[in-house]
């Protein structure tokens, strides 16, 4: 499986991590873009990009408007944003392509492929809401990283685990990242 993973900056830098580690051992190929924001929010949370564009398989920068992910034609099976912000969500939902990230996200929209968005504010306005609902209705996959506690989580990384699992069960792909509700 190839996917497209998108880092925007949103606070949550862990939930990239752990997702990318997650892909890797679940043999997922990763083409990882994380905007300036990202960069910006991911040396503050934790301390260095690096620590998220070393698990990826291929990396590109958010301007790169000619990369492979900005067409239609490159075949890829999904695309994760992870987390992703009120502007990448705004952007998204009125089909501004700006970036590397909304083009591919766009793209995945147009070709009907799977997105999963995983957007990181608190609280929020109207607006969005809308925009959330709007991407909804588009088909894209709105899972909040609000991770349940059901499961008792020990950690921060369990907390992480568990968004990184509903998000590769969207995608359907088999794991056991977190405990789920009536199974063992
Ligand atoms: C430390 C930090 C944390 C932020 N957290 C959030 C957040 O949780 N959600 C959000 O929508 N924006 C957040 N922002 C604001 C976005 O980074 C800002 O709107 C940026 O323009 C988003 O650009 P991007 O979507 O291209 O990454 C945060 C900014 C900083 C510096």
């Amino acid at each position: 499986m190839r996917l497209v993973v998108a880092v925007t900056g949103a606070s949550g830098s862990i939930y990239a991590k752990n997702f990318l580690e997650a892909a890797k051992s679940h043999g997922i190929e990763t083409h990882l873009i994380v905007t300036e924001a990202g960069k910006t929010v991911v040396r503050h949370e934790l301390g260095d990009v690096e620590q998220i564009t070393a698990l990826a398989d291929f990396t590109y920068e958010p301007q790169d408007l000619e990369a492979p992910l900005a067409s239609g034609s490159f075949r890829v099976d999904g695309m994760v944003i992870v987390p992703a912000t009120m502007k990448t969500v705004a952007a998204l939902a009125h089909g501004y392509n700006s970036n590397l990230v909304t083009r591919a996200a766009d793209v995945h929209l147009k070709e009907r492929r799977p997105l999963v968005v995983v957007p990181r504010e608190t609280p929020l306005h109207a607006v969005h809401l809308e925009n959330m609902a709007r991407l909804s209705r588009l088909g894209a996959v709105i899972l909040p990283a609000m991770p349940g506690f059901y499961h008792h989580p020990e950690s921060v990384d369990d907390l992480a685990s568990f968004i990184s699992g509903k998000i590769l069960d969207q995608l359907a792909v088999p794991n056991k990242l977190y405990r789920r509700w009536g199974e063992p």
